[in-house]
């Protein structure tokens, strides 16, 4: 299959990048390396030393004998977008390239609007490209699980059905983001579903849980190591817990810490999206698809990082601080997850044994954390 990775020097990008091309399949990127240049602003870097894009394409190349095309540039250039789309006409285009951060969307009205006008537009670009060069390609998405919010009822995937008084339909369920970007987020999943309603397109809109760790089968060596954050905009939740225990420093969750949400780890993201990509929806259809594994409130992942970084002789503690985001810090949670097992996902490890992978890689790149640890404990709050 011929698959453009838009997105491919992000975090997921990079290893699922390398994952399909080990399958056989072949891919092409696009990035234009906004992430980096983000993550520099707020004057922190990944833990890991990662490599140019150059150098990352000969490592692989040199490694496997296979090659991994890539064109830099911008989704939301509407004539770069349409070239490439016309250009390659690939089977199947995963969409990973957004700006995937709820705290760096509310610092201000800049910051907001960059986020929407880049998610909003890149994804706009590609719908329109596909229609015109590429009909049957499927458009494989990266939404959030962050687009339902945390509703006090099950959440299904994408839709459900309700009966208000005496009539039935089946309706999307409603969304209740938390930032600007959860917004963008939901904003992209509506255009996509009129795009698929309108043309025809084939699309699977990804409500994907927070990823953790670092480590998949390819990543063989340093030159091919993804990026890890760790900062108060970039690094989720339960990877800023580990470089926090990696440093010596208390692991902080937000206020009460019963926020629950769901989790996956890198290497079963990958394996979910291509799953996904391997198993195309019919053509007009658009379907979602909840990837996640296990549930767990801020609390518990605490909890399973001191338990885990105790193995390795670190003895972290838990500290908890001021909430600096508006949200349930005590709720119900309990979301659908049975489409993916349907296609075949089967989790490889369970949250301990995938941070007895992640924290003693961590160690290795101490002194980068420590370099910018400053730019762990949060300063954006959502109320400005
Ligand atoms: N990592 C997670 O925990 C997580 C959870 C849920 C959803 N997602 C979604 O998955 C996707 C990938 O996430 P990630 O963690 O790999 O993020 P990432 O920031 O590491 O990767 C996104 C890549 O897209 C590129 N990009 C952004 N805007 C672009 C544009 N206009 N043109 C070209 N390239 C552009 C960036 O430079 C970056 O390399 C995002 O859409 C994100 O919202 C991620």
């Amino acid at each position: 299959m011929k698959v453009m990775i838009m997105g491919m020097d992000g975090y997921l990008g990079w290893p699922l990048a390398m994952h399909l091309s080990a399958r056989g399949h072949n891919v092409t990127g696009i990035d234009n390396f906004s992430r980096r240049r983000n993550v520099e602003e707020l004057k922190s870097h990944s833990a890991t030393p990662i490599k140019s894009m150059s150098d990352r394409l000969k490592a692989y190349q040199r490694k496997t004998g296979k090659k991994l095309d890539f064109y830099e540039g911008d989704l939301t250039k509407t004539d770069f977008t349409d070239k490439i789309i016309a250009e390659e006409k690939p089977d199947c285009i995963v969409h990973l390239g957004e700006i995937p951060s709820a705290p760096f969307s509310m610092i201000d009205v800049e910051h907001c609007n960059y986020t929407q006008t880049n998610n909003i537009v890149g994804t706009n670009n590609i719908l329109f490209a596909i229609k015109k060069h590429a009909p049957k390609c499927h458009l494989l998405k990266l939404g959030t699980m962050g687009e339902y919010g945390t509703p006090n009822i099950d959440i299904p995937e994408g839709f459900f059905e309700i009966e208000y008084r005496g009539r039935k339909d089946t309706l999307p369920f409603p969304r209740q983001p938390g930032s600007w970007y959860h917004l963008s987020k939901v904003h992209d999943s509506h255009n996509i579903m009129f795009a698929c309603k309108i043309w025809g397109l084939a699309s699977t809109d990804i409500m994907q849980g927070v990823v953790h760790g670092i480590v998949t089968d390819e990543m063989t060596s340093d030159d091919l190591l993804t990026r890890f954050d760790f900062d108060e905009a970039w690094g989720t939740a339960l990877n800023r817990f580990c470089a926090q225990a990696v440093i010596g420093n208390e692991l902080t969750p937000y206020g009460k810490g019963g926020q629950t949400r769901g989790y996956i780890a890198l290497r079963d993201s990958v394996q979910c999206m291509t799953l996904a990509a391997e198993n195309p929806p019919k053509d007009g259809e658009y379907r979602v698809l909840n990837q996640f594994d296990e549930t767990y409130s801020v609390n518990d992942l605490a909890k399973h990082v001191v338990k885990v970084s105790g193995e390795f002789g670190i003895d972290a503690k838990i500290w908890s601080i001021e909430n600096p985001r508006l949200e349930k810090e005590e709720h119900y949670y309990h979301p659908d997850r049975e489409k993916l097992p349907a296609l075949g996902f089967k989790p490889t490890n369970d949250l301990d044994a995938e941070l007895r992978l992640t924290i003693p890689k961590l160690m290795k790149y101490r002194s980068r954390i420590e370099e910018k640890k400053e730019a762990i404990m949060p300063k954006i709050k959502w109320r400005g």
